[in-house]
């Protein structure tokens, strides 16, 4: 049995499944069926997925599902949210709903700019190394200006280049730390291209530079990349009002109601364990929109956790005030997104999710994926704080059971009656399943 090749690449897509299936299936007739019956038949639909990638054998489906009635800024949006965890998108439906009745949310961007570095060493004199960055700084943007023309034209390009010293963190290790405006774009591509121009430029024009003796001229260029820890490109999106405008169905003592979120939060603010599952509920909500839309939530999750960590302790992202008989309840957050470029103008559905935001320019988006973060952060406290997670989630995660069980559209609805009334899980599910099929 191989379980090893080499030239995979250059098989054709039904070589590959073939290998695979030769190679570590038993029911290989089966297999080749799931496998196939995920492709799309629209032949030219298929190849643009099976190109997003090298070695594609099939499609992935997740779930693209919708919370509508978000009231951002006044103006109404439906957020699309692709996202396998049950309980997720209706969470975020109801915090709408919530919120829409008390004023909506309230966003705005505060910073956007980017990060990249060039990582170099040198040994030599830093006097000298900062006297060759003043005078290769001119040269160093000059040099890009092929690259940076129509990022200029709409208003972004290359703000800053500073030298770094580094070398009492790691013996001669330097950076050029440069900071870019990359407009709608994510601008990964852009920020990389630049960078490893300023080092073929910086390396060059070391060369000759004359103060440098020959190991100074001699400058080492370790890489060049973008930095995912995005500190100055944040957003805050905010929801309040008066405590006993809380008052709801599931709210019937909204001051109690309040302190004990605001307990929740604090508890969040200086107990890293609560912490990083608060933020993981957080990111329930940024990632969903963050992949319907096709930007990168690897990126995202890493900046935003990052910056949960910015003064030395894995903090909360969001926070909540009680002053003055007012609750408010906020969150900021680093967000690099992008609404052009990369997936946005090539995968369908993403064009899609971006035509249901009406067009947003990456601002928008910042907003809107912050404003899903802070929705579904409310949600999960508000259940965390009065009922308890497990019976939201549970009711949710009864589905899931139930196709588990291959339940027909009969038993599903008599099961799903039957659990309005009584507790979920996965023990009583099966029984009730077993009891039905008697
Ligand atoms: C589950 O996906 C997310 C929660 O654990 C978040 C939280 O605890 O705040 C419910």
């Amino acid at each position: 049995m191989p379980n090893t090749i080499s030239g995979f690449s250059k098989l054709t897509k039904s070589e590959k499944i073939e290998w695979l299936l030769d190679s570590y299936f038993t029911e290989k007739d089966n297999a080749r069926t799931l496998v196939e019956s995920y492709w799309n038949s629209d032949e030219k639909l298929q190849k643009l997925h099976d190109e997003f990638i090298e070695n594609t054998i099939t499609n992935y489906y997740l779930p693209l599902g919708v919370a509508p009635n978000f009231l951002i800024n006044d103006t109404f949006y439906a957020i699309p949210m692709a996202i396998e965890e049950s309980s997720v998108v209706a969470a975020a439906s109801k915090a709408s709903k919530f919120w829409l009745e008390r004023g909506g949310f309230k966003a705005k961007v505060i910073s956007t700019e980017k990060i990249g570095q060039v990582h170099f060493t040198y040994k030599g004199d830093f006097n000298k190394l900062k006297a060759f960055f003043k005078h290769v700084k001119p040269k160093l943007i000059s040099d890009t200006a092929s690259m940076t023309k129509s990022m200029e034209r709409r208003g972004g390009g290359i703000l800053n280049i500073k030298l770094r010293n580094k070398s009492e963190d790691l013996p001669n290790y330097y950076q050029l730390h440069a900071t870019f405006e990359t407009m709608d774009a994510m601008g990964a591509n852009f920020i990389n291209t630049c960078l490893e121009q300023f080092a073929t430029t910086f390396k060059s024009e070391a060369l000759q530079f004359e103060d440098f003796n020959d190991e100074e001229k001699h400058l080492s260029i370790v890489m060049s990349i973008l930095s995912n820890f995005v500190p100055n490109c944040l957003v805050r999106a905010e929801v309040s009002c008066k405590i006993e405008d809380l008052k709801s169905k599931d709210i019937p003592n909204p001051e109690e109601f309040a302190q004990k979120f605001k307990q929740a939060i604090d508890i969040a603010k200086i107990e890293p364990y609560r912490a990083v599952t608060h933020n993981k509920g957080i990111m329930n909500g940024i990632d969903a929109v963050v992949l319907a839309t096709g930007n990168d939530f690897r990126a995202v999750e890493a900046g935003v956790h990052a910056y949960a960590a910015k003064d030395g302790k894995y903090t909360s992202l969001t926070h909540c005030s009680i002053e003055n008989g007012n609750f408010k309840f906020w969150i900021e957050i680093p967000l690099a997104l992008g609404t052009v470029g990369g997936l946005t103008s090539i995968h369908p559905l993403v064009k899609f999710a971006l035509q249901m935001l009406q067009k947003p320019t990456a601002k928008d988006l910042m907003k809107i994926v912050a404003v899903a973060g802070l929705a579904q952060n409310f949600g999960a406290v508000k259940s965390l704080t009065t009922t308890g997670i497990q019976e939201g989630h549970m009711k949710m995660h009864l589905m899931n059971i139930l196709n588990q069980f291959e339940a027909t559209d009969i038993e599903k609805s008599e099961l799903i009656k039957h659990f309005k009334t009584n507790v979920v899980s996965h023990s009583s599910v099966v029984d009730a399943i077993e009891n039905l099929r008697k």
